[in-house]
């Protein structure tokens, strides 16, 4: 049935084409290499702007008392994503998992577990690579829709950047007054935005948001293998995708990012660090399904980080394909469709692991600023 409706898609896309081309969308199903990158009209890239919003992302002075930047989240020894399951923000120390709150502590963990930046810039990528950067979802629920507009999130949220010395109100004209009496700042922002060369919360957003498009992997061996490089990946990783296929995975984890950026109850258990359980999307549960590119490096999985390996998880999902949900403040009844669909063998664990390699890319941007325009420690105290 399946098989037969991608035939008939790709005979009306293809038209005349032969059945080489039907068995060979078939084959991929709805899998094809990232394409490249879109900026929004009204935040065209460049050099001068990528530079700028680098430093602010590893700047603290971003942060309320100073002590927390972009980086200390989301650093690229982690692959720009974190090792530890919630993360810690303000009135912490250390990095990833040797990160700890300081004495006297009263700010709350990061309710979930930090998302990679990278390739972030495709969120919303359809099946046929379309995506709209203006309309992006960002965070597990979808909450935000644009890089931008997320980029000046963590920065009012109290246990993130924030901390309790500064009201929400006021945080980011406080951020703001301080770039704008920075020597610095000011000829990075003049350079960045030379038609409207001002120092405020629209360009700060756009600078980072300009960076974070930098930080993508469109070169993993798995698109070089739908780009007809038959080599790329090996004959174990190749039943490894047919067997992903087969446990009904790509029902969820479709198109150019493995997500199909909707959410999807799974009944996940709660993480103990918490006081109050995490209910997801509009108090359903759901949250979007994530990326399954780079994985190496962006354990411990799902929304909270409750799960340590990839085998875990698959393990995982194993229980839930019966339909009974883990998390006793889920019902049966509230679980996806779509997972107990899930037809996953013990015996096929292995291999489908072993083809997430092939989405694993080590070709991003690692290079850590030596200073930030600040003269704060580069990245917040995360020695
Ligand atoms: C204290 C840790 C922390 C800091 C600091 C932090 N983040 Fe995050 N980031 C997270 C967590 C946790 C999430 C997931 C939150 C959620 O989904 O509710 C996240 C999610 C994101 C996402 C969404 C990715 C996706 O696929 O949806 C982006 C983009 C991002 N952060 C960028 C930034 C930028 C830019 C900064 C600095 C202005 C920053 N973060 C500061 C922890 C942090
Ligand atoms: C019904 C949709 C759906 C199906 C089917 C599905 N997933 Fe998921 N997947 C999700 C969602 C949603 C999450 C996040 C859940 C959460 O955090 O509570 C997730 C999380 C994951 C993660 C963790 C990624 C991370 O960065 O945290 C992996 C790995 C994964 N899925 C692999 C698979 C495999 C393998 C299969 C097939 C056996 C599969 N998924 C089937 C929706 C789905």
């Amino acid at each position: 049935m399946k098989i037969k409706h991608i035939v008939i898609i790709c005979l009306t896309l293809f038209g005349c084409k032969q059945k080489k081309t039907a068995i060979l969308a078939d084959d991929n199903d709805v899998y094809i290499p990232l394409p490249k990158v879109i900026h929004p009209k009204d935040n065209p890239s460049s050099p001068e702007k990528i530079r700028l919003g680098k430093l602010l992302f590893y700047d603290p002075i971003l942060s309320g008392n100073k002590d927390v930047s972009c980086a200390t989240c989301h650093h690229p020894k982690f692959a720009y994503a974190e090792n530890i399951d919630l993360s810690m923000g303000s009135n912490a120390v250390g990095l990833g998992m040797h990160r700890t709150f300081l004495k006297n502590n009263t700010i709350p963990f990061v309710k979930r577990n930090a998302h990679t930046v990278i390739n972030a810039a495709y969120n919303g990528i359809n099946t046929k690579g379309k995506f709209n950067p203006n309309n992006a979802p960002m965070f597990w629920d979808n909450r935000v829709k644009s890089l931008e507009e997320q980029a000046l999130k963590p920065i009012q949220a109290l246990e993130e950047m924030r901390g309790n010395i500064l009201e929400e109100s006021v945080i980011l004209d406080t951020v703001v007054n301080r770039l704008q009496q920075n020597r610095e700042y000011q000829k990075l922002f003049a350079s960045a935005f030379p038609k409207q060369p001002n120092i405020n919360k629209t360009n700060l957003a756009k600078a980072i948001a300009c960076f974070e498009r930098t930080l993508v992997t469109p070169n993993s061996r798995f698109d070089r293998y739908l780009q007809g490089d038959e080599n790329a990946i090996s004959q174990s990783e190749k039943d490894g995708f047919a067997l992903f296929k087969k446990a009904k995975c790509h029902l969820c984890h479709s198109g150019p990012m493995f997500s199909d950026y909707k959410i999807h109850t799974l009944g996940m258990r709660d993480n103990k660090k918490l006081k109050i359980s995490d209910d997801g999307f509009k108090k359903t549960y759901g949250f979007r399904t994530p990326t399954l590119r780079n994985l190496r490096h962006t354990g411990p999985y799902m929304h909270n980080g409750e799960l340590k390996t990839l085998l875990e998880v698959l393990e995982f999902y194993e229980d839930i394909s019966t339909g009974i949900s883990q998390n006793p403040l889920v019902a049966n009844e509230q679980m996806d469709s779509l997972a107990v669909q899930i037809n996953l063998k013990v015996k096929d664990m292995s291999s489908i692991i072993s083809f997430f390699n092939t989405l694993n890319s080590d070709n991003f941007d690692k290079e850590i600023p030596s200073k930030v325009p600040s003269g704060l420690p580069v990245g917040g105290n995360i020695q």
